[in-house]
């Protein structure tokens, strides 16, 4: 078993930081939900207690046994966690009377302990707590105090098990990657050799074990979570991997030839389907934006099935889910809506009923693109920007057609391209245009004329979930307006999104 951490989450908003924060220490961890443990809990060399919105006093608050934990392995309970430990051991939690949300700096600072190593007094920590420790509980010794939290941090004496009310994973706690490494490394003895080369290692021999001489289907979109997934499939089974890649005529210009190229590049055994006529039929007069995502879901959904049907004796569906959607489906709160089904009115097709394969399932987006780079993906595919999968079907607003996807492939390549000619490629997160429904007037030469506006979208972010438009340079914009308007018939108008999401959303529709 490698060095493995298994952290508890008691429903806190920060969990999946911990997880992020102690990976960052090259240390594997997993994320379970404290009313799912694990089988193998003894397995695990260190176990960590998150933070939660419930008030230990609450009688459905997550009161799990601890047992098999407390006092066997090296314990950090964090927030939530430490006043869960005082409460249910001789010590008192109530309703604090102070503000313990925000910024905060410890006053005291126990000296010569091992968890504060490096830590002093002042050090800046994050409160986000409406209970408090009153009293510690058996056997706890105090080991730091803020000016408004007495019992900010505490140990049980004679055992390895350590709880701070403050939250080390968040980064305004500015030394709370020091205090995990301080707690995992030198009091729990956890290793730090969890890097992407001995993932791979460990992964490929894993893949090999599981698969054997099977057969494998993987769709291919482009991106970077299913490219990286195909290739560590690629390195443990060879030939056995069978690739598909659709063309739905809503990709970017050249896309599907680029990026087929690319693939048989990379040795990848991929067989490109282009169906871009099958979507556009099948879309023809749909306007409303989530009867469009239905289609393209369903149309893809046959086209893969035809395709995998044509591999014989295929056993397993490779797909590259990633770690936020594995810890969605497992979450404290049971799977959420968001969850993306595949509900078909005839019944699961046929690919769907192959055992499922998942090499990524255990990494966060940024440690897929540094798996990437140690295999040797090209680092301009790893460092593409986000597309979504219906493509420039919701970047047409109103109804598709063939036309409408050209003019906007040009544009959109113009605009992208620009982006990188300029430099300006890596600064933004996501960008792309947006063929609106509106015709205005110009004139060009001596004439007027009534053509397309479209909108050009930027934007900085970490996870989608929230983005701020891109401050782009004056001059870029001019320029990219220019070739727009001289280069793309059809259009007249260039206009630039200045909104934030929230209130607005990355893609229009
Ligand atoms: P919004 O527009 O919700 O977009 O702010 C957030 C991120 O999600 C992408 N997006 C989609 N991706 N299917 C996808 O695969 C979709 O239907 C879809 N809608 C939005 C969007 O491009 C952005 O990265």
């Amino acid at each position: 078993m490698q060095n493995n951490v298994l952290i508890l989450d008691f429903g806190s908003q920060y969990t999946q930081l911990i997880a992020r924060r102690v990976r960052e220490l090259n240390i594997y961890c997993e994320i379970h939900p404290y009313n799912n443990l694990p089988e193998n809990v003894s397995d695990f060399k260190a176990v960590i207690l998150s933070g939660s919105p419930f008030s230990v006093r609450s009688e459905d608050a997550p009161h799990p046994d601890l047992s098999e934990i407390r006092g066997k392995k090296p314990l950090l309970a964090v927030c939530y966690g430490a006043q869960y430990l005082a409460h249910f051991s001789g010590g008192e939690v109530a309703p604090s009377n102070t503000r313990e949300y925000g910024r905060a700096n410890l006053s005291f600072v126990q000296e010569g302990e091992v968890f504060f190593e490096s830590i002093g007094k002042g050090s800046q920590v994050w409160m986000s707590h409406s209970d408090t420790i009153k009293k510690l509980p058996t056997g706890g010794v105090r080991l730091a105090s803020t000016g408004d939290v007495e019992n900010a941090a505490y140990k049980i004496e004679n055992e390895d098990t350590y709880a701070i009310q403050f939250h080390p994973e968040v980064y305004h706690s500015t030394d709370g990657k020091q205090l995990l490494d301080n707690f995992l490394i030198k009091i729990a003895g956890v290793q730090p050799d969890w890097t992407p080369d001995s993932f791979v290692d460990t992964t490929v021999a894993e893949l090999k074990e599981k698969i054997g001489d099977d057969k494998v289907v993987l769709g291919l979109s482009g991106g970077v979570d299913s490219t990286v997934a195909a290739v560590l499939l690629h390195k443990a089974i060879g030939e056995n991997l069978h690739c598909i890649f659709v063309n739905n005529g809503l990709l970017r210009k050249n896309e599907f030839s680029d990026v087929l190229k690319q693939y048989e590049g990379m040795g990848l055994n991929v067989k490109g389907v282009d169906a871009s006529a099958r979507f556009l039929d099948a879309l023809a007069g749909e306007s409303d934006p989530e009867g469009k995502r239905k289609i393209i879901g369903k149309i893809f959904i046959e086209v893969f099935d035809d395709e995998s049907h044509k591999i014989d004796d295929a056993k397993w569906l490779g797909q590259g889910t990633i770690y936020p959607d594995v810890i969605e489906s497992i979450s404290v709160n049971g799977p959420s809506a968001t969850i993306k089904s595949h509900h078909n009115v005839g019944g699961l097709p046929d690919f769907m009923k192959l055992k499922v394969v998942e090499p990524l399932r255990m990494l966060f987006k940024d440690e897929v693109r540094r798996v990437g780079a140690s295999m040797g993906i090209d680092p301009e595919l790893l460092g593409r920007h986000p597309f979504p999968g219906p493509g420039l079907a919701i970047r047409i607003l109103g109804d598709i057609t063939a036309d409408k996807v050209a003019i906007l492939q040009e544009v959109d390549a113009i605009f992208i391209n620009g982006l990188k000619e300029d430099g300006l490629y890596d600064k933004v997160w996501q960008a792309g245009a947006i063929l609106l429904p509106v015709q205005s007037v110009g004139v060009m030469g001596d004439e007027r004329t009534y053509e397309n506006c479209v909108a050009l979208r930027a934007v900085e972010s970490t996870d989608g979930m929230t983005a701020d438009w891109v401050n782009l340079p004056y001059e870029f914009l001019q320029k990219t307006s220019n070739a727009i308007i001289n280069r793309v018939k059809g259009v007249n108008r260039v206009v630039y999104d200045i909104s934030s999401k929230p209130p607005a959303t990355i893609e229009w529709e």
